[in-house]
């Protein structure tokens, strides 16, 4: 066989890995793609490591056999299955980087606030100073089987609250999409929330939704709100990780997607320099997507254990507990308060997104659960302490507890 030949079944099975490879490691420098392979979708990820090392794998045995027929007919099966590979990581590029960085999703944008600047505080009837939010997080909007009425329902009252003039900002702490990379999602989300809360101060954090694959970028033209790179704000580690103050209450926001992936030296350094400068007397109200601890259930098709995070658990939570008044998550599709190691809990995943089944598991930290009713978790800054009320879709009070000032 002509050594033509051989570059060229060489050539070709190189640029097919070449392909292959940027793709993958640009997926996977991408906020929230090593959670998901850890987590969730392995076997495509696989797949294409396999489509992309096949080629060399094919050459090499070309090139081994030297000669004779056997080398003919292994050198076209090389330049076939380079060729199919080839084809393959072009395709997939083409169909995630066309989707995540397509046209704008909608020219639409939520009252967002910035959270360097925050909002102000109210005074209350007594005349000391107050504020009330309200929390809630994965909507999911894009998918068929999320309660489109619910989320609705629980924005326009946020909305009628705010117009009102009893509440000041409403927090959507993620999956406020399906899939992230998705223009047909975000048009749905932006024109849903601009719909039902034209003027609600809106406030969002980073879902393992919103980030797939490569979302983020479309996550940011939807809700970033800082002046400073990718819209973070001052003093905050990116768009979606930042601390407000909002008198004696500080809210900190985390990047925690699928896990603590991601959350490393530098963002513990961040979070801990956070705590320190909070006055002790302060309340701090620490916000992620991924939740710390929480009942749950194990994934059918993975055989993983969505409760009480072992890895959040071990590596994040002993930087907040007992710091930190309150923790308020989502990821898990229930309502729930816990309570450990000095820190109340809480799980707030019920803003429209598919109810997660009855639990399997019931957390030992437990204090009071809710499956399958949507609602929110509102917060108010009372003389006596920190109210944090469950609501359900309407209103209506399912649990209340007032964390006391320290
Ligand atoms: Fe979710
Ligand atoms: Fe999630």
């Amino acid at each position: 066989m002509p050594s033509t030949t051989r570059r060229f079944t060489i050539l070709v099975a190189a640029a097919a890995f070449a392909a292959m490879s940027a793709f993958l490691v640009w997926a996977f420098l991408q906020a929230g793609t090593l959670g998901m392979y850890r987590w969730g979708y392995r076997t495509p990820v696989l797949a294409l490591c396999a489509a992309g090392i096949a080629p060399l794998v094919v050459a090499l045995a070309s090139i081994a056999l030297m000669r004779g027929k056997a080398y003919t007919i292994v050198s076209m099966m090389s330049i076939a299955v380079s060729i199919l590979s080839l084809l393959v990581a072009i395709g997939v590029s083409a169909y995630v980087f066309s989707n995540a960085y397509g046209p704008v999703a909608s020219p639409a944008r939520p009252t967002l606030v910035d959270p360097a600047r925050g909002f102000p505080l109210r005074r209350a009837g007594d005349g000391s100073p107050t504020l009330r939010v309200a929390l809630s997080s994965d909507p999911h909007y894009g998918r068929e089987a999320s309660n489109a009425e619910a989320r609705s329902a629980i924005l326009r009252l946020s909305q009628a609250e705010h117009e009102a003039g009893r509440l000041d900002a409403f927090f959507d702490l993620g999956d406020t999409t399906e899939m992230g990379m998705e223009a047909e999602d975000w048009k749905d989300a932006i024109e849903g929330i601009t719909r039902d809360a034209p003027t609600l101060p809106f406030v969002a954090l980073l879902g393992n939704h919103d980030a797939l694959i490569g979302g983020r970028a479309r996550w940011r033209a939807a809700f970033a709100a800082g002046s400073g790179p990718g819209g973070a704000p001052a003093g905050g580690l990116s768009a979606s990780s930042w601390r407000m103050d909002s008198g004696p209450v500080h809210f900190i926001a985390l990047d925690l997607l699928w896990g603590p992936e991601g959350f490393g030296k530098r963002e513990r350094a961040w979070l801990a320099r956070q705590l320190e400068e909070i006055p002790a007397e302060d309340f701090i109200v620490v916000m992620s997507h991924c939740f710390f601890y929480s009942s749950g259930y194990i994934d059918e098709g993975t055989g993983k254990a969505w409760y009480d995070h072992e890895e959040m658990l071990r590596e994040v939570a002993p930087l907040i507990a007992g710091k930190a008044d309150l923790v308020v998550s989502g990821h898990n599709h229930y309502m729930e308060w816990l309570e450990a190691d000095g820190t109340a809990w809480a799980v707030a995943g019920a803003f429209g997104g598919k109810p997660d089944p009855v639990p399997s598991y019931r957390s030992p930290r437990s204090v009071w659960f809710s499956q399958g009713v949507f609602g929110r978790l509102v917060l108010e800054l009372r003389p006596e302490g920190l109210s944090c009320e469950f609501q359900d879709q309407a209103g209506k009070p399912l649990f209340q507890k007032t964390l006391p000032r320290r």
